[in-house]
């Protein structure tokens, strides 16, 4: 265990040199309450400085699968970094990385073959709007216009912004964000025609790019699920008309819905996939675009300047191929589905008695994630009605952040059963009427 001093405000301490030195991300530095500093992590469960153990119950920003410092993957990572930790992608290449590739291939749905490497789910989603511009520029054709959901989040560098919704994470930067077509959100249980009409009536213009989606539920647009047979007929009309269909899995990738790969409930092939997250098992900053060959071949030519325009310093990079490779091996050697499946059953379990809450909106499950609205006169991301549960949440050693009003959880795949209950529990007790 550390000491006072190595945790703490003492001067000297690393948390001192941190309230000094460091800019973190989506805080407001003058007003935030100083970060809890962590000093290890152990399966589902993050230990701070002082040694209390708090169950982190939002894996980190969704990218913890298997538990903090699982054994197989810290060794993995380790024995690679002895033997290769890092070479350029372009004109080299190693084996962690086509092993890799070849791994996905065979478990991405239909004939999706061909990954391009990356660093984080951002960059996942540049490269693959990168590809849709590129894919038509090849064919001759200038296309830049882009149909992307109603409130949907696909990241924070500009193009991903772009194809976000216009939102509090974009308003200071919307004036430099290229125009995108909205389609209206089919929600769960709603109506798809105003959505289908939408998109067909956009598609049937000839000029777009590119249709990206989050498949079966928004992430930080607030946890909102909607329906497999929607994400099926829109693929299906990117199909007819020829234009990409991309499906931006970062967050739901590897498990979270309840399947693999989200897309696989809508028994679709979308024609590019992004993942990140979850990919390294959470362990380190990692993605891919991967597509179908159709999108690969048009940018094949004798001509150099068809080539795709893109790439990073840690392109590939080895430690994060041995970090998903190990990862992949154990959704092949620990039961994982059979984990996912029971922590969906105790979600739905607990989800229906809660719904019944005076103070709860809209319970839903989806896979792993579980999450409601708080009724409350303010929601949105700035809303403050989940305070509370955040703080006496994190007193009882359970890891949230709400996004605004909508509370949700989403454990890493090895959280016990009783944990889970126990988070339940205190759900429960926090929204009794
Ligand atoms: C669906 C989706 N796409 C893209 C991103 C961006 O990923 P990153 O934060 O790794 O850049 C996120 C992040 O939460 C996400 O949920």
């Amino acid at each position: 265990m550390m000491d006072e001093t190595s945790i703490g405000g003492a001067p000297g301490g690393w948390v001192e040199m941190d309230r000094r030195h460091v800019w973190h991300p989506y805080t407001q530095m003058l007003a935030a309450p100083a970060p809890v500093p962590i000093a290890r992590g152990e399966g589902a469960y993050l230990i701070t400085g002082d040694g209390r153990r708090i169950l982190d119950a939002i894996s980190s920003w969704w990218v913890t699968l298997h538990g903090h410092c699982h054994p197989h993957i810290v060794s993995a990572i380790a024995r690679q970094a002895a033997e290769l930790e890092q070479v350029i992608f372009a004109g080299f290449t190693h084996q962690p990385a086509a092993r890799l590739a070849s791994e996905l291939a065979g478990i991405l749905p239909g004939d999706i073959d061909r990954v391009f490497y990356s660093d984080d789910g951002s960059t996942a989603v540049e490269i693959a709007l990168k590809m849709c511009i590129g894919l038509w520029a090849n064919r001759g054709e200038r296309r830049g216009r882009f149909l992307a959901l109603e409130d949907a989040y696909h990241g924070d560098t500009f193009g991903a912004m772009a194809v976000s919704e216009r939102s509090v994470f974009t308003r200071q930067f919307s004036a430099l964000l290229f125009d995108v077509t909205r389609l209206p959100f089919p929600a769960d249980g709603e109506p798809e025609e105003r959505f289908l009409t939408a998109a067909a009536d956009e598609l049937r213009k000839g000029d777009v790019a590119g249709v990206i989606v989050e498949p079966l539920i928004l992430g930080a647009g607030g946890m909102r699920p909607w329906s497999p047979g929607a994400l099926a007929r829109l693929a299906a009309l990117c199909r007819a008309n020829g234009v990409p269909l991309i499906a931006d899995e970062v967050m739901t990738g590897f498990g979270r819905t309840g399947t693999m790969f989200a897309v696989e409930r809508a028994e679709i092939v979308p024609d590019i996939i992004c993942l990140s997250k979850g990919l390294s098992g959470g362990f380190l900053p990692f993605a891919v675009t991967a597509c179908r060959p159709w999108i690969y071949e048009a940018f094949l030519s004798d001509d150099r300047s068809r080539a795709l325009f893109h790439g990073h310093s840690f392109t590939a990079n080895p430690l994060g191929c041995a970090a998903a490779l190990a990862s992949l091996e154990l959704f092949r050697t620990e039961p994982v589905m059979e984990r996912i499946a029971s922590i969906e059953a105790v979600h739905r379990e607990r989800m229906a008695a809660l719904a019944a809450s005076g103070a709860v909106a809209d319970a839903r499950v989806l896979g792993t994630i579980a999450a409601f609205n708080l009724r409350s006169d303010t929601t949105g991301y700035l809303s403050n009605a989940a305070a509370r549960i955040v703080r006496r949440g994190f007193e009882r050693g359970f890891l949230l952040r709400p996004l605004g009003d909508v509370v949700y959880i989403m454990p890493p795949y090895c959280t016990s059963s009783h944990d889970l209950h126990r988070l339940h529990d205190f759900l429960a007790d926090e929204l009794s009427d």
